[in-house]
């Protein structure tokens, strides 16, 4: 079994903020980051995924065609666009690297398998010192 991880890139707007709540009780949870107006990251994805390697093409999948498919289905719904207003498979949920990371994981999987590899991990870092990686369920 060979791992293999594609890196995508994402700028995106959004504002961790739970609707239960009132905003002084977000601001407790969440401090600066349940700013009303919005705040920005520079995330980084790192798409892992396993197989074998396939013995005609040398490789477990080609990282263009899975960064074709990150891109369509994850990062070009992300970047440059409000996670918490504009994209459709995060409405209702509040907007941590841990929802994206599992949101996204929902959107490639099938997509993945299908290509012939199998998803293995998903690894978002919001800021130089904090990542998240889910492993699916
Ligand atoms: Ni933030």
């Amino acid at each position: 079994m060979i791992y293999i991880t594609r890196r995508e890139c994402f700028s995106s707007a959004h504002r961790l903020f739970n609707p239960v709540l009132s905003d002084s009780g977000n601001f407790e949870i969440y401090g600066k980051c349940s700013n009303p107006n919005w705040h920005g990251h520079n995330y980084i994805m790192y798409v892992t995924v396993r197989g074998e390697v396939n013995s005609e093409t040398g490789m477990v999948m080609n990282m263009k065609l899975l960064g074709d498919i990150v891109r369509r289905l994850v990062t070009d719904k992300l970047d440059h666009h409000n996670l918490n207003t504009d994209v459709d498979f995060l409405q209702g949920v509040i907007t941590t690297s841990e929802n994206i990371a599992i949101a996204a994981w929902n959107q490639l999987a099938d997509e993945i398998k299908k290509a012939g590899a199998e998803l293995y991990k998903i690894k978002i870092a919001e800021t130089e010192n904090n990542y998240v990686e889910y492993y699916g369920n």
